[in-house]
């Protein structure tokens, strides 16, 4: 109901009278103000002046589902946003609720106080400060093709990056984003399956954007939206553009089978093509080389300090002269 009040008052030119809106959502005038009131409180700033009514003056912080969705343009991604002001982790939310989610839905908290990245390890989420999300999808494809999907969720975070601040982006294969070889977002990219078929994919996606400062063991290997950028980065635009260059890349790829577009993103925007690396599997490392290409199927194939060529289908790469490298 707080919601329908708060699109209301968003479209509404000008003053809206309580009498008004309560007759359009059939609640008593109280009910009326007990939401405006439940609003203030959540950061709205609303104008309430006797004998006019109530004005919306200034959008919240907070990246409320009524407000993306009046900016989104997509058909399934993010038609269903739940979001929390605070939450243990928005991929073990999507995971446990994943049977009775729609494709599509999203899953988006100001604050996660266990974010998970990879290998075990925890995500640093801060209050307002960035985009801590989750997406979920319910492909008709094989399991082994969801590992896909994560390379969809790191063309699209790229490409809205560089198209809407103009930051120089780059993807860190498989699936981290990175500006000036620091890193700006993560992606941790979970399944339910069965051997030939998907339950649900969840895509989770932890982009710092307006963070100030990071913990001191990675402070050398992040960076934030708002520190490339000198200002504050709006998270409402990114996730808008975030969201509507992942679904036309998911959707070219499930319709046409292919994934052409999010390859040639991922090879034109490679932060790993023509540098030599180091691969680490279960926190040894395995292989050292340069890296040569990324395979149409989204593989990395280095060239071994012995000449051999190797197909590289997942692990952790670290590059050398970069902080972090081993
Ligand atoms: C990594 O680089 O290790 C992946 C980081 C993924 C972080 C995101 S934030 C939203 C979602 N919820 C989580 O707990 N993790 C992912």
């Amino acid at each position: 109901m707080r919601e329908q009040v708060l699109k209301i008052l968003y479209n509404s030119k000008g003053f809206i009278s309580g009498e008004e809106i309560s007759s359009k959502l059939q609640v008593s005038r109280t009910a009326v103000w007990k939401h405006i009131n439940a609003l203030k409180l959540e950061g709205y700033l609303i104008e309430s002046v006797h004998k006019k009514g109530y004005r919306i003056i200034e959008k919240s912080n907070s990246l409320l589902p009524v407000e993306i969705s009046n900016y989104l343009t997509t058909e399934k991604i993010g038609e269903n946003i739940i979001h929390f002001e605070s939450i243990q982790s928005t991929n073990d939310y999507a995971k446990e609720n994943g049977n009775s989610l729609d494709h599509g839905t999203i899953v988006i908290a100001e604050e996660q106080v266990e974010g998970r990245g990879r290998m075990g390890r925890s995500w640093v989420s801060p209050k307002g400060t960035g985009i801590w999300m989750s997406l979920v999808l319910k492909p008709d494809i094989a399991p082994v093709e969801g590992v896909k999907v994560t390379q969809i969720g790191a063309a699209a975070v790229s490409n809205a990056l560089r198209e809407s601040l103009g930051v120089d982006a780059k993807i860190k294969w498989p699936n981290d984003i990175t500006i000036k070889g620091k890193k700006v977002c993560g992606i941790l990219t979970e399944m339910s399956a069965e051997i030939n078929e998907i339950h649900y994919l969840v895509i989770g996606i932890g982009i710092n954007v307006n963070v100030k400062q990071f913990p001191a063991d990675i402070e050398n290997m992040a960076t934030s939206l708002m520190i490339e950028k000198g200002e504050p980065v709006d998270r409402k635009k990114i996730l808008v553009d975030i969201l509507s260059e992942f679904e036309r890349l998911y959707d070219h790829f499930i319709h046409k089978g292919t994934l052409d577009k999010t390859i040639k993103i991922c090879r034109d925007h490679s932060a790993l093509i023509g540098k030599n690396v180091s691969i680490i599997k279960s926190g040894k490392k395995i292989e050292e080389g340069k890296v040569l290409r990324l395979s149409d199927d989204g593989f990395i194939i280095i060239k071994k300090h012995s000449g051999v060529e190797e197909t590289i289908q997942s692990g952790e790469i670290s590059i050398r002269g970069e902080a972090g490298y081993v």
